[in-house]
């Protein structure tokens, strides 16, 4: 009776086809204006898939009943073994009350994975144009019996066998058919449909086609190649580039929901180059209108040396979100990270609702760990969501984590990428054998020349999943795959990458534990703000002191942040530079932590030179003018420190001395330490090179006092030193100039003699 009920109140709002939709599309054969269209399925979930769906299908006003929602599914595992009975019978008992309704045409169709591209009208132009009572959904893999394939009538174009995921028929003719159903709920649909259509009887009876080249029905299994996006104005569509169809519904049939999922991140209105996203805003959580904020458990992985940690978690800490909202789960796997965790924990264990470290003595490997994390909110019901973020990833967007719960989706990473590069932590496509390929938009997307929310198989790195899913649909920890890659198929995938160009910057074997969404739930990743970017953890020699100074190849904008002085830019900009003596420039260039870490590093080598004039270091193995001091290259840091001289000193000069374009050249490179009871002056000398550049490492008169450097020529003397500033003036001849006795505590500064 409610069954009835409901249906009735279906009815009422049928499409009437009005001529005037019809006369839209001139080519229309005559169409009977009074035939309706209704849509069926069969749903027993609402899926993430489901809802996709509905809003296709709303998008377009399909008039839809949902068969068989709350119904526990009995029709098997389709896809892996044969089933789909359950919808026969649910459709059975709906046909026996629609039998009567001539003029109903019926739409049966899946819709966990499929979705409308077109809309009613076109549906019905396609049917009538079609001139038959039943049209069946054609595809070129016959299944489930392949031993009917000869019974198959034969076609001299288009796809042979029939699917039963799309059908479309007069309501008395579907009745027909599906009245003849007498088997259990996990017997298979398909194959009931293919014994009927094979009769050669029933088939002329009852006027039965297939829709063989893709007019409505593209099924993308066996057929992805065939199929392209094709943007319009307002409208995207899949074009079928073989039959040159534009067909309307489309259905990722087999295991081609990946690439449904892809098209639908544009079709029918989801993404267009008009207008961009169009669902972006749909269904946000506006956190302002809570109570309070939601609890979020932040897993941290540290699963191998990265650089930059310290850094890290400072963004941790300085995201806009309230600490007392957030716990804390750190895995290290690193005994070199202990100090960091260690200062961070001290520092900041009062600051967080909790703070949990598992640290390298628990041997976890990485994927136990991870599952640890999820669990931890899985089984806290009053963990609403869950952060997963690995320590490779540099927040640079303080909002990340409340900008991520307002999308209000159950799985959401947002998208970060290797700075320059196009690696990210996102895969656009899956090959059929389950491994990278780059999807069309994955470039755009990395880009962000294309912004939404996107519907994606595979990302890594960070992502927050909705502590709601954890206990529901992602229960079964092990619906939760963390794909470890075997060392083989990963050699594999890395062959192809080598040898395909267009691979090179994808996401490699390195990023091996990859999140992949359970079966129905949806997995999205966002590039709508800028969040952050992706470190390089490879080539990280943790042998050093201060392994990050040696980060500035590897992670360049990361090293700038951290090693250089807040204000460098501005002396392009605006001029911040001072010349306290005739063509003696002084700058900012380093940061407070570059200069520690530098005289941490040489202090940590301790080899100071003692100041002799034998000096093995250099050729012809004499130094007039010595001075207490390492070398560069003896703490292996030249090629670093003459990569930092072209990037960071050589565009000064340039500004300073016009019209000379140094080569950034320096065999000389070095820190020197004044101290009252070593070496405490130098004496007045020439230096060996073009121009000179002078950095203070410390602080006069907190680290040491006295100081400073004096210029003969011009009798002029700089005595209060910057921490961080450099001095920049010529070399030979012009330049004579002292370093004035430092009278108590030690001075460092670094040197160069550049383009000797
Ligand atoms: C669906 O119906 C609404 C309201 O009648 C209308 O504004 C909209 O244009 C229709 N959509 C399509 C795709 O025809
Ligand atoms: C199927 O029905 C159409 C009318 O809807 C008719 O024109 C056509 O001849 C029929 N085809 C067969 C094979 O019976
Ligand atoms: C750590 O675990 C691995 C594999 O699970 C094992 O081979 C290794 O011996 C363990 N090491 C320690 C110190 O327990
Ligand atoms: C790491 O640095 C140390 C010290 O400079 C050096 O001896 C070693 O060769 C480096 N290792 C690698 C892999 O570069
Ligand atoms: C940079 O310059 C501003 C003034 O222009 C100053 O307030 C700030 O302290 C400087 N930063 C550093 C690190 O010295
Ligand atoms: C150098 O300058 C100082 C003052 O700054 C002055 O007392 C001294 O006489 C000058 N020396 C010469 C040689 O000009
Ligand atoms: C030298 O510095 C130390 C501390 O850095 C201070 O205690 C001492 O008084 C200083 N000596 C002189 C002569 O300024």
């Amino acid at each position: 009776m409610m069954e009835y009920l409901r249906l009735s109140l279906v009815f009422c709002c049928w499409i009437k086809l009005a001529s005037s939709v019809l006369s839209t599309a001139p080519q229309t054969p005559v169409a009977n204006p009074e035939v309706k269209l209704l849509v069926l399925t069969v749903a027993t979930e609402e899926t993430d898939g489901f809802h996709r769906f509905m809003q296709t299908a709303n998008y377009f006003n399909y008039t839809v009943k949902v068969m068989g929602m709350g119904e526990t599914w009995r029709g098997g595992d389709v896809g892996r073994s044969i089933g789909g009975g359950q919808k026969v019978r649910l459709l059975k008992n709906t046909m026996e009350m629609l039998a009567e309704q001539e003029d109903l045409v019926v739409l049966f169709v899946d819709s966990y994975d499929l979705i409308f591209a077109g809309g009613p009208e076109e549906i019905l132009r396609k049917f009538q144009q079609a001139n038959h009572k039943v049209l069946f959904a054609a595809e070129a893999l016959i299944w489930p019996d392949k031993r009917l394939a000869d019974k198959y009538p034969s076609v001299r174009s288009g796809k042979r066998y029939l699917n039963s995921g799309g059908i479309i028929g007069y309501a008395s003719y579907i009745n027909r058919i599906v009245s003849q159903w007498n088997l259990h709920d996990n017997d298979d649909d398909q194959l009931f449909y293919t014994k009927i259509y094979l009769d050669p009887l029933q088939r002329e009876k009852l006027n039965m086609t297939l829709d063989h080249k893709c007019q409505i029905f593209q099924n993308l299994n066996g057929a992805v190649d065939e199929v392209l996006l094709k943007f319009g104005t307002n409208r995207v569509r899949v074009r079928n580039t073989v039959y040159d169809s534009l067909p309307v519904v489309v259905h990722g049939n087999g295991n081609t929901k990946m690439y449904l999922n892809y098209l639908a991140n544009y079709v029918p209105n989801a993404w267009n180059y008009e207008h961009g996203c169009s669902h972006c805003d749909d269904d946000l959580l506006d956190l302002s209108q809570l109570q309070e904020y939601p609890n979020v458990l932040v897993g941290v992985f540290i699963e191998q040396p990265t650089p930059f940690l310290p850094e890290f978690f400072q963004r941790l800490l300085t995201l806009d979100y309230p600490k007392d909202k957030l716990k804390l789960f750190i895995h290290n796997n690193e005994v070199y990270h202990e100090k960091h965790i260690q200062k961070f924990w001290e520092e900041n264990r009062n600051v967080f609702n909790s703070f949990k470290v598992v640290g390298p003595e628990e041997n976890l490997s990485q994927g136990e760990a991870r599952n640890m994390g999820m669990d931890l909110c899985r089984q806290d019901t009053t963990c609403d969501y869950y952060f997963s973020i690995d320590s490779d990833v540099m927040l640079t967007n303080r909002q990340t984590v409340k900008l991520l719960i307002e999308q209000n989706r159950k799985i959401i990473g947002p998208l970060v990428t290797r700075h320059g590069k196009l690696w990210s932590n996102f895969w656009g496509a899956l090959s059929l054998d389950g491994y990278y390929a780059r999807s069309e938009d994955y470039v755009d997307i990395v880009q962000r020349k294309r912004v939404g929310v996107w519907n994606i198989p595979f990302m890594a790195h960070a992502y927050l999943i909705k502590g709601s899913a954890l206990r529901n649909e992602l229960k079964e920890k092990n619906y939760f795959v963390l794909e470890k890659l075997d060392p083989d198929m990963a050699l594999c995938r890395n062959a192809r990458e080598m040898t395909s160009h267009r691979e090179k910057d994808s996401p490699s074997p390195e990023s091996f534990h990859m999140l992949r969404p359970p079966k129905g739930v949806f997995m999205y990743i966002t590039n709508r703000y800028e969040f952050g970017r992706l470190i390089s953890t490879a080539n990280y020699n943790i042998s050093h002191y201060n392994n990050d100074l040696w980060q500035i190849f590897e992670n360049p904008v990361d090293w700038k942040e951290k090693y250089i002085h807040q204000n460098y830019t501005q002396i392009f900009t605006e001029n911040f530079l001072e010349e306290p003596c005739p063509d003696v420039f002084w700058f900012p260039v380093f940061s407070e932590r570059a200069c520690d870490e530098l005289v941490e590093e040489m202090e940590h080598y301790g080899s100071w030179s003692g100041g002799k004039h034998e000096d093995r270091r250099i050729a012809g193995g004499y130094e007039t003018v010595p001075t207490d001091d390492i070398h560069m290259k003896q703490i292996g840091f030249d090629k670093e420190w003459l990569h930092f001289i072209r990037e960071f000193i050589s565009p000064v000069t340039l500004k300073v001395f016009s019209g000379y374009y140094t080569k950034g050249y320096a065999i000389m490179n070095f820190v020197v330490k004044y101290t009252p009871d070593r070496q405490a002056y130098l004496r007045p000398h020439h230096d060996s090179s073009t121009f000179t550049i002078n950095i203070a490492l410390n602080n006069k008169n907190t680290d040491f006092q006295g100081g400073g450097c004096r210029f003969h020529r011009y009798n002029c003397s700089i005595e209060s030193p910057r921490k961080g500033w450099s001095f920049m003036h010529p070399g030979r001849l012009t330049h004579l100039h002292e370093g004035l006795p430092t009278t108590n505590g030690t001075r460092y500064i670094a040197v160069s003699f550049i383009d000797p």
